[in-house]
C-alpha cells in the first residue's frame, strides 16, 4: 500500500472499506502518548500497528520509546540486549539498520528498546538539540514506510518530548475513570512548548475512550463530560475492556492477530479506520487551503476544549 499515490487509492480489509485518496506523503509519523500510566498507550500502539500491516498491508515501524520495552515484547520480541536496542542508535554506537527487527506480523518491524532507554534518556537530556534525537533518528530510516507508531513512556520527560517533536499527530488514550484527563493540561502545555518554541508541527490527531465498561454509570457520565469538553477531538471509536488484551501480550501476539473476531479486536480496527478517515481529512482540508486560521492555536482548531 503506498500512501499518498497519484489519485484514487482505496484500501479494503474486511467489511470495512476507506478511502486513503487524501493521506499525505509518507510517513505518517503518530506518537502515542498520555503520561498516566496503564491507559492503553502500549495496547494501542501494537494493535493499531497490527491492523494497518496485517489488514491493510502498509510498511509500519513502531519505535519502542519506553524503557519498559512493552511493545516489543508484546510484538514477539525476546527481550534485546542494549547494543541491539534502540538506544544503540539513539546514541550514535549503531546504525539504525541493525537495530530494526522484524516481527511475526509481515511488513511489521519494530525498534525495539530495554530498561537502559531510561540512562539513554539522560544521556540524551545532555546533549544540545534534544529533543530532536529522535527525529533525527527516523529521518536515517534505510527504508520507506508507510507509518511510524510511537509508543512512550508514563511520564513528559525527554523520550516523550522526542516522541511527540519527531510526529506529525498524537492520539491520547482516556480512561474512563475521575481525574483521568486531570494531567493532560500539562500534555497540551508541552504541545504547546513544541509549537512555540520548536516550530514542532504536530497536531493532536484525537482522544479516544479505552478499558470501558458500559456497566458502571460512571463510565456514561465521563463519555458525556468528555464528549461536552473535547467535542470532536473524541473519536466516536471506543476500547472495550477485555482480558484478550492482557492475553495478546502474553502471547506476544497483538489481539487483532490473534483473536481477530473478538469485540476488543474489532474495537481497534474500527479505531484504525477512524484515525485513517480522519488524517485523510485533515488532508484533504488542507488541500483546500482551510487548514486553519493563522495564530490560532492547533488544539484549538481541532476542538480541544482546553479547560480540561
Ligand atoms: N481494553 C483493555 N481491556 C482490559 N485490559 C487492558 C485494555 N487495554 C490495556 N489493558 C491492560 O492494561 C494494562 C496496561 O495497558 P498498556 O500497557 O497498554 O498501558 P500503557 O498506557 O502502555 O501503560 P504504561 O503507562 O505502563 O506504559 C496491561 O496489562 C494491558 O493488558
Ligand atoms: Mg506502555
Amino acid at each position: 500500500m503506498v500512501i499518498g499515490a497519484p489519485h484514487e487509492t482505496r484500501m479494503t480489509s474486511g467489511t470495512s472499506q476507506t478511502d486513503v485518496t487524501y493521506l499525505p506523503r509518507h510517513p505518517l509519523r503518530i506518537s502515542v502518548a498520555n503520561q498516566k500510566g496503564g491507559v492503553g498507550k502500549t495496547s494501542t500502539v501494537v494493535n493499531v500497528a497490527a491492523v494497518l500491516a496485517h489488514k491493510f498491508k502498509m510498511d509500519v515501524l513502531v519505535v519502542d520509546l519506553d524503557p519498559q520495552g512493552h511493545a516489543s515484547l508484546a510484538l514477539g520480541l525476546e527481550r534485546v540486549s542494549t547494543e541491539f536496542s534502540i538506544s544503540a542508535a539513539l546514541t550514535s554506537y549503531k546504525p539504525v539498520k541493525e537495530i530494526i527487527r522484524e516481527t511475526p506480523i509481515d511488513k511489521l518491524h519494530v525498534l525495539p528498546s530495554n530498561e537502559d532507554l531510561a540512562a539513554t534518556e539522560e544521556y540524551i537530556s545532555r546533549q544540545p538539540g534534544r529533543e530532536a534525537v529522535v527525529s533525527k533518528l527516523i529521518e536515517s530510516l534505510p527504508m520507506r514506510y508507510d507509518f511510524i507508531i510511537i509508543d512512550t513512556p508514563p511520564n513528559l520527560g525527554v523520550l516523550t518530548f522526542n516522541a511527540l517533536y519527531a510526529s506529525k499527530f498524537v492520539l491520547v488514550p482516556i480512561q474512563p475513570r475521575y481525574f483521568s484527563i486531570d494531567g493532560l493540561r500539562r500534555l497540551y502545555h508541552v504541545i504547546e512548548l513544541l509549537h512555540s518554541r520548536l516550530r514542532a508541527e504536530l497536531e493532536v490527531l484525537g482522544h479516544f475512550l479505552t478499558m470501558v465498561d458500559n456497566r458502571y454509570k460512571i463510565t456514561h457520565e465521563i463519555r458525556q463530560d468528555l464528549r461536552h469538553r473535547l467535542g470532536e477531538s473524541l473519536l466516536r471509536t471506543e476500547i472495550p475492556s477485555s482480558v484478550r488484551l492482557e492475553e495478546g501480550h502474553f502471547l506476544g501476539r497483538p489481539c487483532v492477530i490473534y483473536n481477530p473476531d473478538s469485540p476488543v479486536s474489532k474495537a481497534y480496527e474500527a479505531l484504525t479506520v477512524e484515525i485513517l478517515e480522519r488524517i485523510g481529512s485533515h488532508s484533504r482540508s488542507i488541500t483546500a487551503g482551510v487548514g486553519g486560521v493563522e495564530g490560532e492555536s492547533k488544539l484549538f482548531q481541532l476542538g480541544v476544549d482546553k479547560t480540561v
